[in-house]
């Protein structure tokens, strides 16, 4: 049984490609309005957002995002910072100590700025644009901290491109149901199964999107993509920021 809510998340899709169309403002603080009322750990809302409209931005950061167009060619682009320097103020203003060495800290901040991020795209997504998350922001986090003049206690998480849709693109199968979900508690003797089942419904999938170019199936995608270490430069941009992960 699907509400009108349910069809909207289970249609998702990441859009790259945008019209011209500008984001009418009301429609934006609507949007951003559903980000804010994500729920938060402990109520600590340990985000901010920026909002980017303008094209040199938008274009210095799609290069720093790796060269992706779509960063530059959306109407908006959003940068969630994870964000403990209002909390800071909020903590100077009672004379107390700001205590966020711990990796729990960060978690916190992190999560919750991914629940921002996720109800702000199926706020747009409900306002007929589509959007796409960019974890590239975290490629070059401190040309990104430059450009957005991001404080100490911030740390880019990820970005946001927005815009009305111009491709219509099929959904991205996703790892079925009995692999993800499980009752009472973890099993883990049908995974293997699952696992070979998905690496074949998305192969299928992946050989239909490029026209028969691409036909790794999920599996063997992951088993690439995990073999080398991701943006290892975090850890020293974190410290940086005031992040000492203890
Ligand atoms: C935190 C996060 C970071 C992402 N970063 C990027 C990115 O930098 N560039 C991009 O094109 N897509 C990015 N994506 C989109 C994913 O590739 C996409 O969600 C995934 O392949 C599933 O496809 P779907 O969203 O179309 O279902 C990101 C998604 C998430 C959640």
């Amino acid at each position: 049984m699907q509400t009108e809510v349910t069809q909207l998340m289970q249609s998702h899709r990441s859009i790259r490609r945008y019209t011209d169309e500008p984001i009418p403002e009301e429609v934006l603080a609507d949007i951003l309005a559903c980000a804010q009322w994500a729920p938060s750990s402990h109520n600590v809302q340990a985000y901010s957002i920026i909002v980017i409209r303008s094209a040199e931005k938008k274009k210095q950061l799609a290069q720093y995002c790796g060269g992706q167009r779509w960063v530059e060619n959306c109407p908006v682009f959003l940068v969630f910072c994870a964000d403990f320097y209002r909390l800071k103020l909020a903590c100077d203003m009672h004379g107390t100590d700001l205590a966020v060495d711990e990796v729990e800290n960060l978690l916190v901040a992190a999560v919750d700025t991914a629940l921002a991020a996720e109800n702000t795209l199926v706020a747009a997504r409900s306002h007929g644009l589509g959007g796409v998350m960019i974890g590239g922001i975290r490629n070059q986090p401190e040309e990104v901290a430059r450009l957005l003049n991001l404080p100490p206690l911030t740390t880019p998480i990820m970005g946001m491109c927005l815009g009305y849709p111009d491709q219509d693109v099929a959904q991205k199968p996703r790892v079925p149901a009995r692999g993800v979900i499980h009752e009472e508690e973890y099993r883990t003797e049908h995974l293997a199964e699952v696992l070979e089942e998905y690496e074949a419904i998305s192969s299928a999938y992946y050989a239909q999107r490029t026209g028969g170019e691409r036909a790794e199936g999920w599996t063997k995608q992951m088993a690439d993509y995990l073999q080398k270490p991701r943006r290892p430069h975090l850890s020293a941009f974190l410290r940086q920021q005031g992040f000492p992960l203890k």
